[in-house]
């Protein structure tokens, strides 16, 4: 049996990832087990003829499985895999190889929204007609803890899958392909005339070639806003993708010298709404806006744009999956500490529908601006701040950056650290252990709860 990793961590031989791969190497040696870096070979692809695309056409041909084992880089996959699945998925020769194979996926992180990133993978291997096995998600540490032993649990399962023959269907890839209708949005600008600098808005876009609907959308959204703002167009700005060699999270400074550090200090950091405006192939976001945003990697331990405001425009077919929208929730309620003031979608949609959003998202940001109203974050953003909070405090020493901003802003808020709440823990526990009271203060609990409201409801 042969079974092939494809490791899309961008540190291949030093990632991660690829410990659990030669954990696996060294416990199954009745297995051939080969392996291909993918990050750091991933534009070969773009020449059929390299040997580079010989070998993982020969690979996959040789292979009994496929493991897509990577790192989550924000709630995803690394920009360099996301441009290997946007090839695949056009490459009928690999697509033909790849159907009816026996797949399923390893993936390392430090949990935080490895869920969204196993949904993806799980709706691709569907996608690609091909036999999935559910993954796994590894805190990156998780070897060096019990729950070690359940890497080699899962492999021998996956391989037992694969012997017995286990997983007989496939959904049907139907519901995939449907015809993308061609819109026509006309907006006319309400200020044509000169545009008001009171609110500074940047729009970050990334096209895939053929998207003529974000194009317009975009040229709508921009001609109808009252305030200017700023497009950065990634088609064509040279900006290289993260290698995930993580000096950069002691003082944000990134090894990549490119165009990146100054559209994020000069435009992204003085910009009160940050719109990123992305076609979706491949049934995720561009490659090249997750290129941008895996970029915000030295400052995206701490809610680096908490007075901002966000909108994400999505153009393609977003409703079949849950993913896409809870992507940008979470990075809204993450870095933002608050919901997205809007997402525009254009899939199900006509054109009056997208004009109807769009001067909704525009109405709706004049209020949020001028009342500094937002939406509160929700069960993403709070456990994601509990999550992080704890990581970074073990490792403040190498996440000094964000060890500084979180003292500053008061964000460890460990409740062990609010005295008042301890001191009230303490006395209900006394309280608890004598009976009589106990009673008497279960027996009016809810009362009790809602009695420091009447201050301000008056009742
Ligand atoms: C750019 C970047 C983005 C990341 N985003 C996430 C994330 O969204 N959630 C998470 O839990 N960990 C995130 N991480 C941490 C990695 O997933 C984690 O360290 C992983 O195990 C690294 O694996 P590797 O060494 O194989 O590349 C990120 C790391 C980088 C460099």
């Amino acid at each position: 049996m042969q079974i092939l990793f494809i490791n899309g961590s961008p540190k291949g031989d030093i990632s991660f990832t690829n410990q659990y791969i030669n954990y696996i190497s060294k416990n199954f040696s009745h297995i051939r087990i080969k392996k291909i870096d993918l990050s750091k070979k991933y534009r070969l692809l773009e020449n059929t003829q390299s040997d580079f695309k010989k070998t993982l056409v020969n690979q996959i041909k040789e292979s009994d499985g496929i493991v897509w084992a990577f790192p989550v880089y924000f709630f995803s996959v690394p920009a360099q895999y996301k441009f290997f699945i946007e090839y695949l998925i056009k490459d009928r020769e690999l697509l033909s190889l790849l159907k009816a194979k026996y797949t399923t996926y390893i993936l390392t992180s430090m949990n935080v929204g490895d869920n969204l990133a196993a949904d993806y993978m799980r709706h691709l291997m569907y996608r690609l007609e091909m036999k999935f096995y559910e993954g796994i998600s590894f805190h990156m540490f998780d070897m060096l803890t019990e729950q070690r032993s359940l890497i080699s649990k899962f492999f021998t399962r996956f391989i037992s899958v694969i012997e017995k023959d286990l997983i007989k269907q496939t959904p049907s890839p139907n519901i995939f392909y449907q015809e993308k209708p061609e819109f026509k949005i006309d907006l006319k600008s309400n200020n044509a005339g000169k545009k008001n600098k009171t609110f500074k808005y940047i729009l970050v876009s990334s096209n895939s070639c053929d998207d003529s609907n974000l194009k317009s959308i975009i040229r709508a959204f921009i001609s109808s806003s009252k305030y200017e703002i700023v497009e950065i167009n990634l088609d064509k700005s040279i900006i290289f993708p993260c290698k995930g060699h993580i000096n950069c999270v002691y003082n944000e400074d990134c090894l990549i010298k490119d165009c990146y550090q100054d559209v994020f200090s000069n435009e992204i950091l003085s910009s009160d709404v940050i719109v990123f405006a992305t076609s979706i192939v491949a049934d995720h976001i561009h490659y090249r806006m997750k290129m941008f945003m895996d970029r915000i990697m030295p400052v995206a331990h701490h809610p680096v744009f908490h007075d901002k405001h966000f909108v994400g425009i999505l153009s393609g077919k977003t409703r079949h999956v849950q993913y896409i929208n809870q992507f940008f929730q979470l990075f809204s309620e993450q870095l933002f500490l608050k919901q997205p003031t809007g997402l525009i979608t254009t899939d199900g949609r006509d054109n009056n529908d997208i004009e109807a959003q769009i001067n909704w998202v525009h109405d709706e940001l004049k209020c949020h601006l001028q009342n500094s109203f937002h939406r509160l974050q929700t069960f993403l953003g709070k456990a994601t701040h509990k999550m992080v909070r704890d990581e970074l405090y073990n490792i403040r020493f190498l996440f000094k950056s964000s060890h500084n901003f979180y003292k500053k802003h008061k964000l460890y808020d460990f409740p062990q650290k609010d005295t008042g709440a301890r001191f009230r823990r303490y006395l209900f526990s006394l309280i608890f252990l004598v009976p009589f009271l106990r009673k008497r203060v279960m027996r009016n609990i809810t009362k009790f709860m809602i009695k420091p409201f009447s201050k301000h409801t008056g009742i």
